[in-house]
């Protein structure tokens, strides 16, 4: 017969040679298993005298537990291999570079915007916001346009149910000039006790709204206002701070400037000022894109400001118009359709 030592040491050789964890089951039967070699060997114990029983006993079931034991260590080195195929077969590489997160960008009238405070910043104009819900005293009464006033429906625009804190009506503004009326008076009182107030020299870029939709209007675009007031700011200032400015915005000298009469209640004289390029597509065309002039005493008095002492030029320009003519955009409505096709290229 073979002996248990015999029986320990095959057992070890096939689950060693077992493969995978079914070859494993099937060597474990021959061995554990309902007619296995030491279930066999435990069987005969019955048919053994006490005396006898208890030593053969004690040896099956030694060799038993040996070969349980190599058994679960099989076992576990298999489930190990598999473990670490699985993680061979799925490894992720995380070397390799990513799939590509295409990254937003700015909308081009937003470019704009931020090109228009740099260069503005540039030559030391401070930069003002305001609400886009104003009330009818900043939009129309403080710049020199009366309630009831024919020159208010130059601006036609959305009203607001309701009144603000001091009963005056509401309205979606239709300019950003009430930022330059709120930042003045501010201004002016801030400085009050000075003999001499400080000049004000700010931009005011933001939402605007009025009553017009076509390829050229939207009921809302964006504008851009400066002001300049101090003791002796004259109309060659506003000539040679806006021309600088379209220079610098058009990357270009080679662009014609002229200011056309024109009225705005606010300014006096007041002017249209057009531009022309001298070399590109648009070459020679006068194209209007501005109002500006200088700022009515109506205006300096209501901001709190003696006209006799302080004068100064105002501007208002869309954004819409400036990014159009800088990437020969043809149609207005391109800029609110949110079409990516048109959108992606403006990269970031
Ligand atoms: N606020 C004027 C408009 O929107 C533009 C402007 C601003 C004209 C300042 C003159 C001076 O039409």
């Amino acid at each position: 017969m073979v002996s248990l030592d015999q029986i320990v040491e095959d057992a070890k050789r096939d689950f060693s040679s077992a493969v995978d964890a079914a070859a494993l089951e099937d060597a474990k039967a021959r061995y554990l298993g309902k007619s296995g070699l030491l279930t066999e060997r435990l069987k005969a114990l019955g048919g053994m005298s006490v005396d006898e029983r208890k030593s053969a006993g004690a040896q099956i079931n030694q060799a038993k537990s040996a070969v349980e034991q190599a058994l679960l260590e099989r076992r576990q080195s298999l489930s190990n291999a598999v473990m670490l195929e699985r993680l061979s077969a799925e490894a992720i590489d995380v070397s390799l570079p990513g799939r590509g997160q295409s990254s937003g960008s700015l909308h081009p009238v937003m470019r704009t915007w931020e090109r228009v405070e740099a260069i503005f910043h540039s030559i030391g104009f401070d930069v003002a916001d305001g609400p886009e819900i104003e009330n009818d005293w900043f939009n129309f009464t403080a710049l020199n346009s009366p309630e009831n006033h024919p020159a208010r429906s130059m601006q036609d625009t959305f009203y607001v149910d309701g009144k603000d804190s001091t009963g005056k009506p509401l309205l979606l503004r239709t300019h950003t000039s009430p930022i330059q009326v709120r930042y003045a008076s501010e201004h002016v009182q801030r400085f009050a006790a000075q003999a001499v107030m400080p000049p004000i020299q700010v931009i005011a870029p933001g939402r605007t709204y009025r009553v017009d939709s076509d390829a050229t209007h939207s009921p809302m675009f964006h504008q851009v206002e400066g002001l300049w007031i101090g003791e002796d700011v004259s109309f060659a200032d506003l000539k040679g701070v806006y021309t600088h400015f379209l220079r610098t915005f058009f990357e270009t000298d080679q662009l014609q400037v002229r200011f056309r009469p024109s009225y705005f209640p606010f300014t006096e004289p007041s002017a249209e000022i057009d531009m022309a390029f001298s070399s590109g597509r648009l070459a020679g065309r006068w194209l209007e894109i501005s109002g500006a002039g200088q700022v009515h005493p109506n205006v300096l008095k209501n901001m709190g400001i003696d006209p006799e002492r302080y004068m100064g030029f105002a501007f208002g320009s869309g954004l819409e118009r400036l990014t159009m003519l800088r990437y020969g955009i043809e149609d207005l409505r391109l800029f609110f359709e949110n079409d990516l096709r048109f959108l992606a290229q403006f990269p970031a």
